[in-house]
């Protein structure tokens, strides 16, 4: 079964290192033929900061277009990837702005795989620790195998392709669980719908 996936990208620096991990992940994902898209704060609109989360409007017609275009994306996905790498031992301000302007309902009963990573040794799992409860609040289900990449300056070409076996492996095993997350939670959803 082909599903409609969306790839958060969690940085937006000058220079940043998650563009080309995130190309790898959406060319995995291509691959086994579920239709993907790349969430990329700094192409979807607004600065890439939370100032008004959508669900905040007092008055919804004044809901920009942007938002209710990304909306209706991560409403009609089945499935989710964040690639995020770790800043001062958290998460992302750009991470946690993008997926905090939408109305925890839109990502509801969906899974979410991680990919995170960092210049040094530990990867940024110190930012996949904390995006468990983070995703969970906003009622996703975060798949058991995060890929860490450490020292990830030089192991993706700007075409998204990774040279580091291991990583390669690790990241495969993700789009493998975020699949069969993804098949299984929507077999559910449309044989009994959703808890209420
Ligand atoms: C504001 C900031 C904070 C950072 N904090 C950490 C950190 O806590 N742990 C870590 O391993 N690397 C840290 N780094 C280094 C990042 O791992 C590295 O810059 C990485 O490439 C960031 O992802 P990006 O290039 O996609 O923005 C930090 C970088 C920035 C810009």
């Amino acid at each position: 079964m082909s599903l409609r996936m969306l790839v958060f990208l969690g940085s937006t620096r000058e220079g940043r290192m998650g563009e080309n991990v995130a190309k790898c992940v959406v060319n995995l994902l291509s691959e086994v033929k579920h239709e993907v898209e790349l969430i990329d704060p700094l192409k979807i609109g607004g600065d890439g900061h939370v100032h008004q989360p959508m669900h905040f409007y007092r008055d919804q017609n004044d809901v920009p277009e942007w938002m209710i275009e990304t909306n209706n994306k991560i409403v009609n996905a089945n499935a989710y990837v964040i690639v995020t790498p770790e800043y001062n031992c958290g998460l992302p301000p750009a991470l946690t702005s993008v997926l905090d302007n939408f109305p925890p309902a839109s990502y509801r009963h969906k899974p979410c795989g991680i990919v995170c990573y960092s210049m040094g040794s530990f990867g940024g799992i110190r930012a996949a620790s904390f995006a468990r409860p983070f995703l969970s609040e906003l009622g996703m289900v975060s798949t058991p195998s995060a890929c860490v990449i450490p020292q990830v300056v030089g192991k993706f070409s700007d075409e998204g392709e990774c040279n580091d076996e291991r990583i390669k492996n690790n990241l495969e095993k993700v789009v493998k669980e975020i699949s069969w997350y993804g098949r299984a939670m929507e077999e559910m959803r449309s044989k009994e719908g959703v808890p209420s």
